[in-house]
């Protein structure tokens, strides 16, 4: 237990080792000034509020050169990175004069600036200023927003993460076992299921991922059955110690599908479970199943009897 009465500046290191070893996101909150000049800086300290009125808030420290602009703004807007964005968050944490001269962005509808290529975007009006230590709390209704499926920027520790579990699982099989690649195709309520010999039901599955062209991997598989999808979530990473299997699935949407695909769509609320043979597959489907309803997903991670889910966090601090 760290005494912290004190506050000597080597406490001060440790609280803020401590508190960042709590991973989160990174965002760009945006912002117009008094000349309707565009405004921004990175920050972590993004967190949901409220559903209903929908709010969100965001920290920011009273040493910033852009806190006076934020701590009078009407409109803010906040932009969640998406994990090939991490020079983006680098202009708006350290860059110096023009943030925006490099950077692709457009006017969101209140009037802040909204960045491509971003995982979710927030258009917020400023309901609250809360005065908290060297920050303010600064509160905002939720007016406009979008989202994607795409994977996004992760920081913890003072470094930028990858949440894609599962290349750094595929990364650490030493083992010699096979590896098993699959996913969890929505489309329109409905799953992307497969027939194998004698009928049985299966999740599209390769023994890697692939690229495009490829047909032996996943992405090239789905290809070949008429399947267009974006694969961004790892959903269960577990080894199957029966069939000496790694075996990583992923969840994920599809775009586009060809006519024969759509045939083999299954809706998720009356999937035949006894047509499939696999109960790891199954219980995994069924998880898939309770967490849709809650729109809730977690990630699996054990083995194909026992393990644990861990949820998806969507509060996070500075
Ligand atoms: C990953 C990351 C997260 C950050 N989170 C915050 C934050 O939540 N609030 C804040 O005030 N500064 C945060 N910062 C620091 C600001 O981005 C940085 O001080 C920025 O330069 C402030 O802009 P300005 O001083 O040039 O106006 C963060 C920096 C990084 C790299």
């Amino acid at each position: 237990m760290k005494d912290f009465s004190g506050r000597a500046v080597d406490d001060v290191r440790k609280f803020r080792n401590a508190l960042a070893t709590f991973a989160t996101g990174v965002t760009v909150v945006t912002t117009r000034d008094g000349e309707g000049a565009p405004q921004g800086f990175t920050a972590n300290s993004f967190t949901s509020v409220s559903l209903n009125p929908p709010l969100i808030l965001v920290c920011v420290a009273r040493s910033a050169n852009c806190f006076p602009i934020f701590a009078a703004c009407k409109h803010f807007a906040v932009n969640i990175l998406h994990e090939e964005q991490r020079a983006v968050s680098e202009v708006f944490a350290v860059g110096t004069g023009d943030r925006f001269s490099g950077i692709d962005w457009e006017w969101s509808p209140l009037r802040s600036p909204r960045l491509r290529g971003v995982v979710s975007w927030l258009d917020c009006r400023t309901v609250q200023s809360i005065d908290a230590g060297d920050h303010i709390i600064l509160v905002g209704e939720v007016e406009h927003f979008d989202y994607s499926q795409e994977a996004p920027l992760g920081y913890c520790g003072g470094n930028y993460i990858s949440f894609d579990l599962a290349g750094k699982a595929l990364l650490s099989t030493s083992t010699g076992d096979a590896v098993e690649v699959g996913a969890i195709i929505e489309y329109d309520n409905c799953l992307f299921l497969q027939k194998g010999p004698a009928g049985i039901l299966k999740l599209p599955c390769a023994d890697r991922l692939g690229v495009q062209g490829d047909d032996a991997g996943l992405y090239g598989l789905l290809a070949s059955a008429g399947v267009t999808a974006t694969l961004s979530f790892v959903y269960s990473v577990y080894e199957d110690e029966t069939r000496h299997s790694q075996c990583i699935y992923y969840r994920g949407v599809a775009s586009d599908l060809s006519c024969s695909a759509k045939e083999q769509l299954l809706p998720i609320d009356a999937i035949p479970w006894s047509e499939f043979d696999d109960p790891a597959v199954v219980s995994m489907l069924q998880r898939y199943v309770r967490e849709k309803k809650n729109d809730a997903f977690g990630i699996y991670i054990g083995d194909e009897k026992q393990g644990r889910v861990e949820q998806l966090a969507t509060q996070v601090v500075e």
